[in-house]
């Protein structure tokens, strides 16, 4: 993982546009904003702001229509699609709601299969076996995704997010399809990524309970950016939802 000077994360004028027949939906307006080494971003907004298109973007999964995307200094939407496969394996690990785990491979195959993807297939047993007890599902590493539960399932995606080391990881409501309780422990492991690996973590959230866990929150609404704030200033996930909807309403009255 490359730990120097250079800003993982930064977008400038970013607009992307899908083409429905005749309809034209601008998904993300003009949005820039910069995310530092090591920092925890939650993304809020309602549904249907741009939160999952900023991902795909940050992620280059999805190209932009304007604007540049720099991940580790370098421009993602000058890359042609072969060099961004590359580069994304190598950078940025994902995790998303479904979990998109392979139902017929085992827990550690469904984690080490990005390495293989990559052809690196040299040390992979030291760092599963250390991603397996980091993540706590040492005892689970034979069975598969039908066999484990949601927050198992979980924390599998998070390790085969992990195993390429990558400097980035972008989790798209990680949390949504798990209960409180298990939520609060992906929360948990997706902090301490941040805080004890600086790793830069960028998660999409609906949840104040999950967003309280980051460092900062960006808010998108209708395909702008309408706020970014530091969560330090809110005792509790309650008093940041509070701040959340307040800037909802704000940007709802200066339409
Ligand atoms: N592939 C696509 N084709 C057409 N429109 C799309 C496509 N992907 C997204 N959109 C539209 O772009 C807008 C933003 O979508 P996006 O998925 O980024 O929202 P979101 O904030 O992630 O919502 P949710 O919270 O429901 O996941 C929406 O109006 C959506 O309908
Ligand atoms: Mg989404």
């Amino acid at each position: 993982m490359d730990t120097d000077g250079v800003i993982p994360l930064s977008a400038r004028n970013l607009t992307k546009l899908f083409h429905q027949g005749d309809h034209v939906v601008e998904a993300l307006k003009n949005v820039s904003l910069e995310i530092q080494r090591g920092s925890f971003v939650a993304v809020m907004g309602p549904s249907g702001s741009g939160k999952s298109t900023l991902m795909h973007l940050m992620a280059g999964l999805t190209r932009c229509d304007e604007g540049e995307i720099l991940v580790d200094g370098q421009d993602i939407s000058q890359m042609n699609d072969g060099r961004l496969t590359h580069f994304r394996r190598e950078k940025i690990g994902l995790v998303f709601q479904s979990f998109n785990l392979i139902p017929t491979l085992t827990a550690e195959d469904n984690i080490t299969l990005p390495l293989f993807a990559s052809g690196r297939t040299g040390d992979v047993k030291e760092s599963l076996d250390k991603l397996l007890d980091r993540l706590g599902i040492a005892a689970r590493r034979k069975h598969r995704p039908d066999a484990l539960s949601g927050g198992e399932q979980q924390r599998v995606a998070i390790a085969r997010a992990l195993i390429t080391d990558p400097a980035i990881v972008l989790a798209d409501e990680p949390t949504g399809s798990l209960d409180t309780t298990t939520g609060k422990g992906i929360c948990q492991i997706l902090s301490e990524l941040c805080t004890e690996q600086q790793r830069t973590i960028v998660v999409v959230t609906h949840e104040p309970a999950v967003a309280i866990w980051a460092k900062r929150v960006i808010v998108l609404k209708d395909g702008h950016m309408i706020d970014d704030f530091e969560t330090a200033q809110f005792p509790d996930a309650l008093s940041l939802a509070t701040h959340y909807q307040n800037a909802l309403d704000a940007s709802e009255a200066a339409v």
